[in-house]
């Protein structure tokens, strides 16, 4: 008895000194011993626990190992919604926030901000019952997000006893460490991996193991920036839930700065962004907050943000690399775009391979040659483009670009139509044109055939079975069972599906049609306006200048589109194939105005993406009113598929689910 009286005492003795070992080292960054007196007062505790493992404390060292392996995480419902904050991109944007803060405020009472790094990982909520760490949570949808409990209890700096017996929930950024972000990929390059595109898809991807022993080796750190739910004690103002949050054990960031104007903001924001290379971990931003919890009661929130806080994002990371070749591509009405080839290189946390050039004048305007030394950015951080040459750095082996003369899809003569920087193959029989154009009217916004994508498209013009919109409502079901990958099950699922669209409202057909200026508004608007393809085929150009939203370039377009024969004869023959040619729809007031390619959809995320980070790419689909899942289903609309995609793209074939790619992803996006 005595013996395991001794054994609990030095159980506890040892946890407890390991403790503050550990607090001095990863919290404080203060080391108290050596290592190696660390190790073997672990081996020790180690020892007593594996002989007397009903001991172990739940504070106890040996759990950052990781514990045991998840089925799946559960889902946690957050007992205050995790925010997100507003934007400011320049000094004239912080001073609005600025103002708008003293206006909200009202006259005789100015704030004092905090200015804090803003890191660059993944948000949790830590939750403590009198002092004990209970659950942990990813943000999720602010609303409900995962529980990563065990994952979170391997990172070293996140305590499992407070220093206080207190019931808290705080709030903070778990991260990567550049460095053991880059060690982690020289590992996974080793070892012949994918590597992971930056420091937060790293900590967000070791976060997300089932295999809390995984997370426990990725050397994964947190800073703690705010308070969620505090039981007992008041704060009155962020600096002091700062220095509580510090007090109890937790790691906070120090370089943070109380600034009593705005100009003192504006030059700490812009000294960061210059200061942020030589940091050890990654910060996007410096996140302003008004100090006083009074104060940030009375601003409020917004249904998304507070009112008291943004987020000032640092101009876009400029990046030099080398132009190794200029790619083209013919669009759906013919132009002809250039795409830079690019050494790849990172920028903004991803690395990135290709950008766009938009058009010739823009080569030439910057003198652009194949093997020039380029500057590139991300345009709103998602978006590579290339700003700039660098003339210095030729060595004379740089080749001027030639745009060709010829189609390369078709080899009939490009031509640029006056007024227009864009080369245009105005071949109608193009047969990259034409893709592209069979691509537009399987689209969501047009006809919206479930199940026909980019790939079926391209597998059906390659065997000749479509050559025009009208063939599609032709296919033979014979037919189709002989092409790769097309089951009895996705045929019959496409066919049914094609059929579906002969009832469509006019205006999905108008817009498919591709009429020159004729997006998805207008096309409504033609529609709801005409009422029939018949009515609107016979308008005179002042009929159609006559309707509010339609000016003369679109009026010209649709009298133009309409005289071609080869049109008449298309409409014809869909309306013999059975083809609705009138207006079903709603007045177009009690439509959805901003609607997008997104919206209603259900898309699923696979493989790995160059530009984007899943969070981010999930973000800008909800922002646009798409929803993101995690597995292919035949509910599923969309598949977006990065580089090395696995099950999920075998799966989303297998369904005749539609499927894009990054760069066509970040197309639309552009759109
Ligand atoms: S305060 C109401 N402080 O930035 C939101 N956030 O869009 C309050 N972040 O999801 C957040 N460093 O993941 C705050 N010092 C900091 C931060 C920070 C990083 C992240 C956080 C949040 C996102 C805000």
């Amino acid at each position: 008895m005595a013996a395991f009286e001794e054994v609990k005492q030095e159980i506890d003795r040892l946890t407890e000194i390991l403790n503050d070992y550990a607090y001095h080292y990863y919290v404080l960054d203060e080391p108290k011993v050596s290592d190696a007196e660390y190790d073997h007062l672990l081996r020790e505790l180690t020892k007593l626990e594996e002989q007397h493992p009903e001991l172990m404390r739940d504070d106890s060292p040996s759990i950052r190992v990781g514990g045991e392996i998840l089925e799946q995480f559960n889902k946690v419902q957050h007992n205050l919604p995790m925010l997100s904050l507003s934007n400011v991109f320049d000094e004239q944007e912080i001073r609005d926030f600025d103002r708008r803060v003293r206006q909200g405020l009202g006259e005789g009472e100015s704030p004092v901000y905090i200015c804090e790094l803003k890191i660059d990982g993944l948000a949790v909520n830590l939750k403590y019952e009198q002092g004990r760490f209970v659950q942990g949570a990813t943000r999720g949808d602010g609303t409900t997000g995962e529980d990563i409990t065990s994952n979170l209890k391997t990172i070293p700096s996140i305590p499992l006893r407070l220093k206080e017996e207190v019931d808290i929930e705080v709030r903070g950024e778990a991260f990567m460490p550049k460095r053991s972000f880059e060690k982690l990929n020289e590992e996974k390059e080793k070892n012949e991996e994918p590597p992971f595109a930056n420091p937060r898809n790293a900590a967000a991807g070791s976060l997300r193991q089932l295999n809390p022993k995984i997370a426990a080796k990725r050397n994964l750190d947190i800073f703690i920036y705010s308070i969620g739910q505090l039981n007992g004690r008041e704060v009155t103002s962020h600096h002091e839930a700062l220095s509580y949050v510090e007090k109890l054990g937790f790691k906070t960031n120090k370089e943070y700065k109380y600034c009593e104007t705005v100009e003192e903001v504006v030059e700490y924001c812009e000294g960061w962004a210059d200061k942020r290379a030589d940091l050890p971990y990654e910060i996007d931003g410096i996140v302003i907050k008004v100090d006083a919890l009074k104060q940030q009661e009375k601003l409020g929130f917004t249904a998304k943000s507070p009112r008291w806080a943004t987020a000032y994002k640092f101009p876009a990371e400029e990046v030099v690399t080398t132009l190794i070749d200029i790619e083209l591509n013919v669009g759906r009405t013919g132009v002809v775009t250039p795409t830079a080839i690019l050494e790849p290189v990172p920028v903004a946390g991803t690395i990135v391979k290709r950008a766009s050039l938009h058009n010739e004048d823009l080569i030439r305007e910057i003198d652009l040659k194949i093997g020039d030394k380029v500057t590139i950015k991300k345009a709103g951080d998602i978006i590579p483009k290339v700003v700039n040459v660098l003339p210095e750095y030729r060595k004379g082996g740089e080749t001027t670009f030639q745009m060709p003369e010829e189609c390369l899809a078709c080899e009939s003569d490009l031509v640029r139509i006056e007024g227009e920087v864009a080369l245009r193959c105005v071949n109608p029989k193009c047969p990259a044109q034409i893709v592209e154009g069979l691509i537009h009217f399987v689209s969501r916004n047009a006809m919206n055939i479930d199940g026909l994508g980019e790939r079926v498209i391209i597998q059906l013009f390659e065997h000749e079975l479509i050559e025009d919109v009208a063939d599609l409502y032709k296919l033979k079901r014979e037919e189709l069972l002989k092409l790769e990958r097309m089951g009895e099950k996705s045929v019959d699922n496409l066919l049914k599906a094609i059929e579906a669209t002969k009832d469509n409202s006019l205006e999905k057909l108008l817009f498919g049609l591709g009429i020159r200026y004729v997006g998805s508004k207008a096309a409504r608007t033609l529609a709801e306006h005409f009422e029939t393809m018949d009515k609107l085929q016979s308008a005179t150009k002042e009929d159609l200048e006559n309707i509010n939203e339609i000016g003369t370039k679109m009026a010209d377009a649709v009298v133009t589109y309409f005289e071609q024969p080869e049109v008449t004869e298309l409409l014809n023959e869909l309306i013999d194939l059975g083809i609705n040619m009138s207006y079903k729809g709603p007045k177009i007031d009690e439509t959805e105005q901003n609607d997008t390619i997104f919206s209603g959809k259900t898309i699923v995320l696979t493989g790995t993406m160059e530009q984007m980070a899943r969070g981010e790419a999930k973000a800008e689909i909800e922002a646009r009113g798409g929803s993101v899942t995690g597995s292919v289903s035949s509910k599923t609309d969309l598949l977006i598929a990065g580089e090395k995609a696995g099950s999920k793209l075998k799966k989303a074939q297998d369904l005749n689910i539609e499927i894009w790619d990054e760069a066509r992803f970040l197309e639309e996006l552009e759109k």
